[in-house]
């Protein structure tokens, strides 16, 4: 199956990979379904709706802030890794990722749409202001703070820029993953349960336009039954082994 995969992805003029939490399992960042997984142990209607936000803002918080220290130490697994280098190859046009984590960036992809917002960035809840801590460098004052974070510009409660249950995602980021699934011929999708929609059609939408889709996941997910390829195990290492193949396939024009 790893060298089918590997064939579509070296014969393909428009890849585009689509990922989720699993594709930083691997950098220690807990998924959200499933065993262990954040919605085990936290219910989304207290931690993850603007109703949650509005009811108890320091519990809200608290959850992402807690996420927030997770990711700002996490570091890009082999998987991202991969995924940059196949950008760098001229492969890869773009990442369009569910994740939060910033990690694509990080590993050094250029193209990357973030269809759920990013944890790093904090706005405020009535004006325009909008600041990405990690930038500005006030992430591990703002992770110390007690009080709720107050928008420097009209004293407002800040809260993250992220996408919660119930809210729609940003439109600009929407219109650009589409637009992309559909000029794609191959979507590689990478660690997604493929639950949460809109950002899940993203690989239909390449199947429907007639493109193949190649999943690599632990496990079965949503999408699987459309599936070209299906290629079991950890994103880290089936991504490197995968790529070892492209390359291969790539010098070796006769695959
Ligand atoms: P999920 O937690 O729903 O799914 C994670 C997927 O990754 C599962 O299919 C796992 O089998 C797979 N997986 C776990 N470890 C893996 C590994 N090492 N290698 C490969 N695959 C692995 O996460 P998402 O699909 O990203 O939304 O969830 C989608 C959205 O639901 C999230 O963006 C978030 C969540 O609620 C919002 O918060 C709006």
């Amino acid at each position: 199956m790893i060298e089918e995969a590997a064939k579509i992805i070296a014969h393909s003029r428009f890849l585009i990979a689509f990922t989720g939490a699993g594709v930083s399992a691997e950098s220690g960042i807990p998924t959200f379904r499933g065993r262990g997984g954040l919605w085990e142990n936290y219910r989304i209607e207290e931690v993850a709706t603007p109703e949650a936000f509005r009811r108890d803002p320091n519990l809200v918080w608290a959850f992402y802030k807690m996420r927030m220290k997770i990711m700002k130490d996490a570091k890009p697994n082999n998987a991202h890794l991969v995924l940059a280098e196949l950008e760098k190859m001229g492969i890869l046009r773009a990442v369009i990722t569910q994740n939060i984590d910033n990690l694509h960036k990080e590993a050094g992809n250029q193209h990357i749409v973030e269809l759920h917002g990013n944890i790093h960035r904090v706005k405020c809840t009535r004006c325009d202001y909008m600041e990405n801590l990690l930038e500005s460098g006030k992430l591990e004052d703002f992770l110390k703070e007690k009080n709720l974070p107050k928008c420097p510009e009209c004293a407002s409660l800040l809260r993250p820029d992220v996408v919660w249950f119930g809210e729609p995602l940003p439109q600009e980021a929407l219109q650009k993953a589409f637009k992309l699934a559909e000029g794609a011929d191959v979507c590689l999708v990478i660690g997604t349960s493929a639950q949460v929609f809109p950002a899940a059609y993203v690989p239909y939408i390449v199947k429907d336009n007639g493109g193949s889709v190649i999943e690599v996941n632990t496990k079965e997910s949503g999408i699987t039954p459309i599936v070209d390829v299906f290629l079991r195990g950890k994103a880290g290492e089936v991504m490197q082994s995968l790529l070892v193949k492209v390359k291969r396939c790539l010098e070796n024009k006769k695959c």
